[in-house]
């Protein structure tokens, strides 16, 4: 029997090249050795932002487009809403009944968010629990594994911990230990240098024509040593050159050669990448405007979805529930 996985992601914008390399091509390659959950995980979004919900679902269209165009297949995976399969936050408040609060305070994602984001009241309890509503995500469906970046590590350990105390607590064997199926590509970084995010403004988005493409790359920084075009580059300390390792490990060794003999200059080498990149993009977008011609199959998907993932979670939470005896 095949091994289910689940995964989330939360629609807090459109998508872009970092959720491409990060998540989408790895859960493509995924659907054909487990059972996938894929999941928008709305309800945590909502947890930071709350103060303007309309946002969220424009989003959630927009980026199961965006899922779909990169492969994610409907017949092989499920593919739901949170918010609409109910069970989430039953489970999510019975395994908030068993979890320390010190492994929530403690937990780093927790306080590098409260440190990083601003203009936005994290200070709630609902934020506190926002491992443990994603505890309950992987292991309503009895996920084995969780295919996730670097930065969910800890709430996936959390989750393990979780599964730990309640199959101790209740004498059972219920929940399996998820294990983290990281994502093999390194975390890209934003056009600046920072790390990629919306919020920073530094991402190309999947759905960027090839005239954005193109001006976002020449506005990129290069190796800050190469100043004429006869100096000689540094590849590696150029984030252009991270984004031809990334995408087009083909192009890496002549690129490098390239750039450290001073055979090509920086706009060269950006115009090319420029145009890979557009080349990279334009089926998915092909296949995104030719999903979102039909209005209603979107939505049909994701119902498919939530009949789906509801009678896996209906499920386990009967057999929460009887544990618990209520
Ligand atoms: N917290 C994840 C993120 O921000 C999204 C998420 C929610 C998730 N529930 C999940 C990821 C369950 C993996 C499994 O990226
Ligand atoms: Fe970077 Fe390319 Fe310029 Fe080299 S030639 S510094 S890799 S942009």
């Amino acid at each position: 029997m095949k091994k289910r996985i689940l995964s989330g992601m939360r629609p807090t914008g459109k998508l872009h090249l970092g959720h491409l390399a990060g998540a989408l091509e790895n859960w493509n390659k995924l659907q054909d050795e487990y059972v996938c959950f894929f999941m928008v995980a709305d309800l945590h979004a909502l947890m930071s932002e709350y103060e303007h919900p309309q946002t969220l679902k424009e989003n959630i269209i927009d980026n199961v487009a965006d899922w779909l165009a990169c492969g994610i297949c409907p017949e092989k995976s499920v593919i739901f809403i949170q918010s609409q399969v109910k069970e989430h936050l039953e489970l999510f408040y019975l395994l908030s009944l068993i979890t320390p609060l010190g492994l929530l305070e403690r937990c780093p994602t927790y306080k590098e968010q409260l440190r990083e984001i601003k203009g936005r009241d994290l200070s709630t309890y609902g934020f506190l629990g926002y491992p443990v509503l994603q505890a309950a995500d992987i292991l309503l469906y009895k996920a084995e594994a969780v295919p996730v970046g670097e930065d969910q590590l800890p709430h996936v350990e959390l989750t393990r911990q979780i599964a730990r105390k309640f199959n101790h607590l209740y004498k059972t064997e219920l929940f399996p230990e998820p294990k983290a199926l990281l994502t093999p590509a390194k975390r890209l970084l934003g056009l600046d240098g920072r790390k990629m995010s919306k919020s920073y403004g530094n991402t190309i988005a999947l759905s960027d024509n090839p005239e954005t493409v193109l001006k976002k790359v020449k506005d990129m920084f290069t190796d800050p040593l190469r100043i004429k075009i006869s100096d000689a580059g540094h590849p590696h300390k150029c984030n252009v050159f991270s984004y031809y390792s990334l995408f087009f490990p083909e192009l890496k060794d002549g690129v490098s050669q390239a750039c450290e003999s001073a055979s090509v200059g920086c706009t060269q080498c950006k115009k090319t990448l420029a145009e890979k990149l557009s080349q990279l993009l334009e089926p998915i977008q092909k296949k995104r405007e030719e999903l979102l011609k039909d209005k209603n199959l979107i939505p049909q998907i994701l119902d498919q979805g939530r009949l789906k993932a509801g009678m896996a979670a209906q499920k386990t939470i009967s057999e929460v529930k009887h544990l618990l005896k209520i």
